[in-house]
């Protein structure tokens, strides 16, 4: 209970019982499809506060009925689930998404995903995660906006607007969730669920300002995470859940803990036994307790003995009556379901976000777009499968509305001819049966189109992986198809960053698609045909070899910073060269330094030019803003989109920071030979760091600035900020 609180709540926190209290606590899994007694007389009992995994709007309705007119107090349910990317029409994964560097498009697809959500009863969606990607290896990672902390909170606050709309009680609009509370994305070696080591400073810096803004834009919820940081689990974290949220950041939503995550406490070793973990996790700041009961089997005893204060209590309640309240549960009459967005606004929606997603890596010789061609061989697993191009998350995704890359290439073929060879049965697959006819097929193409990468299920929760090339056969057959002498463009679907260095001399042309969702065909053959101009960057940097993770764009310069000079390869060490350390710099003997493509990388049919970098002042007061300025022109011979991107560096800090940070990014249409002004604006506050006391300030000093298509933008202007 807080000071905030409307009447309606606090007259409902007098008249529940201990009982109807902890009911409200409960977010239980549903029976999926049908109303089982076990559930109904749960509900009815006053037992759940809500459901997750119920999408058939019938037992929706009948689960609200029962709540509404059975149970004690009449409180409806939060209905839960994962609308990811999508709900029926499956935009982008998330890390697709993040490659169009277009939050406004996001926020669409999230609003188109939330709306078709609801038109089920769906009013609470686990999305966005605003975890950090900078790991290839754990699968998560193509649920992310990537590596970086601006980024991806610039993308996390589009979909809560997407999801939440001004104002939740409208049809249409459903609860959203920063997840996971914090720390997640740095498990160790990449694996699933592992533990996480951050120390605060860097957990300030990176890891908790995407969630600190979604604060800010009025995210409903929050989703402690399963992972164990710096030695409390995030589930049971009191310095996570109460100080930093509730305390620093003024959070009045409700916590929500992960599946399970609560009796995991005890297999973490942080309790003995589900009371204790019932104890530790509410006793934290843990509201509500996702799939296992130990609040409901303990919580009542916890009060009555006086292990957990009646006000913490109610502050709990309060916390899950409140987001009922901002969803118009609790009217007289709730919002009824809104009839299902159109598909035809959602596919094109998601249409529009998987082309802004592809990234095009490679194109030499300008083999791409494809024009004049004869005779087109479509090869590989992931060429027309409706399934697979959905993506991890896709629960609700409809494979029956997919639009296959080889559907819709046979739809834009006109004279051409396309030739096709699935040459293996999927991504993993190891047998080499089916090169034979590949490269008889590749053979008598003009070019060879390879739709190769992952599977689904290769990436997402729990689906790490150690070595991140591509699986199976993949590299094999790419070899025996370039043995022909026919020029290969390779489009790669995938969940996350694959290291394609052995494949990368083999084929001309390097399409990264992610899992574009439904829309993947006509996204593809669009720009494989050239009606549309590749525009995505990556959003994560791509390692050479998994041995180089962590690898990303804003690490620290360390003492002794690799230079051309000073990297040097295996091979060209003498042997029993003396040991020493003088002259010596941090890289690797096999792989050097530098990723195989750095962050915010992406190739274009057309060209660009940034000129004339130029500051509005050479010195700042604390609290003015600093115009920074590019003269951007289109320089090739087609109409396209550019992202330019800001970065900045404080090179002499009280504490030492990375190289250059993303402070800025805007998505820009050029026509062939058109010059654009591009400004962006830098207020002292957006140069600010935690110091070694964790306050973020900016200190006074030099700062550096650039704009580019990449993170290798130099950095050629600068600004004092004077104290
Ligand atoms: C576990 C995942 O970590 C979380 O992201 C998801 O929302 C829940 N399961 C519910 O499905």
């Amino acid at each position: 209970m807080t000071q905030t609180d409307s009447e309606r709540i606090l007259s409902l926190l007098r008249q529940m019982s201990l009982d109807d209290k902890i009911g409200q606590l409960w977010l239980v899994q549903s029976d999926e499809g049908r109303v089982s007694e076990r559930l109904a007389s749960s509900i009815r009992e006053g037992r759940v506060g809500g459901v997750l995994n119920e999408v058939d709007p019938s037992v929706v309705d009948e689960l609200q009925r029962i709540a509404r007119e059975e149970s004690p107090h009449g409180i409806p349910l939060l209905m839960g689930r994962d609308v990811i990317h999508g709900f029926r029409v499956m935009a982008p994964i998330p890390l697709g998404l993040a490659a169009t560097w277009n939050p406004q498009l996001v926020e669409r697809c999230a609003r188109r995903a939330g709306e078709a959500a609801a038109a089920v009863g769906i009013n609470w969606t686990f999305a966005p995660m605003i975890d950090i990607g900078r790991d290839p290896r754990w699968g998560r990672i193509a649920e992310t906006f990537g590596e970086d902390p601006f980024l991806i909170r610039a993308f996390g606050a589009a979909m809560v607007r997407g999801f939440q709309g001004g104002d939740l009680s409208v049809p249409g609009a459903i609860a959203a969730c920063a997840k996971h509370f914090a720390g997640y994305g740095a498990s160790e070696g990449g694996r699933d669920y592992n533990t996480t080591s951050v120390p605060e400073i860097e957990l300030r810096n990176v890891h908790l300002p995407p969630f600190r803004q979604l604060v800010q834009e009025g995210v409903a919820t929050f989703m402690a995470s399963f992972s164990d940081l710096n030695g409390v689990p995030a589930t049971a974290n009191a310095f996570l859940l109460d100080q930093v949220l509730r305390q620093e950041w003024g959070f009045d939503g409700l916590v929500v803990s992960d599946w399970n995550s609560v009796i995991e406490l005890r297999t973490h070793g942080l309790t003995a036994d589900d009371r204790g973990s019932a104890l530790e996790s509410a006793a934290a700041g843990l509201d509500m307790e996702m799939a296992s009961d130990a609040f409901a089997a303990h919580l009542a005893d916890l009060v009555r003995e006086g292990h957990l204060s009646e006000e913490r209590l109610d502050v709990m309640v309060g916390n899950i009556l409140r987001v009922k309240e901002r969803l118009g549960l609790l009217d007289a009459s709730p919002p009824a379901s809104p009839s299902a967005s159109s598909i035809e606004s959602s596919l094109h929606t998601a249409y529009e976000a998987a082309v802004e997603s592809i990234v095009l890596l490679k194109n030499e010789g300008d083999v791409l777009p494809l024009s004049g061609v004869g005779k087109l061989a479509v090869i590989g697993p992931l060429a027309d499968d409706p399934y697979e191009q959905l993506g991890t998350w896709a629960f609700d995704g409809d494979p029956s509305l997919s639009q296959t890359p080889l559907g819709a290439i046979r739809g834009q073929a006109g004279e051409m001819q396309v030739e096709v060879c699935r040459a293996l049965d999927t991504t993993r697959s190891t047998g080499t049966n089916g090169f034979a006819e590949a490269v008889a097929v590749a053979g008598r193409a003009e070019v060879a189109l390879l739709v190769l990468g992952e599977e689904a299920i290769l990436s997402g929760e729990a689906h790490c992986r150690a070595d991140i090339t591509l699986p199976g056969a993949q590299e094999a057959l790419i070899e025996a198809v370039a043995s022909t002498g026919t020029p290969i463009v390779l489009v790669v679907m995938a969940g996350r960053p694959l290291a394609l260095t052995n494949v990368l001399p083999h084929v001309e042309a390097i399409l990264y698609a992610w899992h574009p969702g439904t829309m993947a065909g006509p996204a593809l053959a669009d720009i494989l045909f050239g009606g549309r101009s590749p525009s995505g960057k990556l959003p994560v940097t791509f390692p050479k070899h998994s041995g180089q993770i962590p690898i990303y764009y804003a690490h620290k310069n360390t003492g002794r910073p690799p230079t051309p000079n000073t990297v040097v390869s295996m091979e060209d060490i003498p042997v029993r060269a003396a040991q020493t350390s003088i002259g010596n710099t941090s890289f690797y003997l096999d792989v050097g330094d530098q990723p195989l493509f750095p962050f915010g990388f992406g190739l274009s049919y057309s060209a660009f030019e940034y000129a004339n970098l130029r500051v509005s002042a050479s010195e700042l007061a604390m609290g003015e803003t600093l115009t920074v300025e590019v003269d951007l022109t289109n320089v090739g011979g087609c109409e396209a989109d550019e992202v330019a991107q800001l970065y900045v560096r404080d090179p002499v800090a009280s504490v030492t920071q990375p190289v250059r940070q993303l402070r800025g990014f805007q998505r820009i249409r050029l026509a062939s030979g058109e010059t654009k002004e591009v400004v962006f604006t830098l207020h002292t506050d957006d140069l600010a760091m935690v110091n070694r006391s964790m306050e973020w300030v900016t200190e006074p000093g030099r700062f550096e600035v650039g704009i580019g298509g990449d993170s290798r933008a130099p950095l050629a202007a600068a600004v004092e900020v004077r104290a």
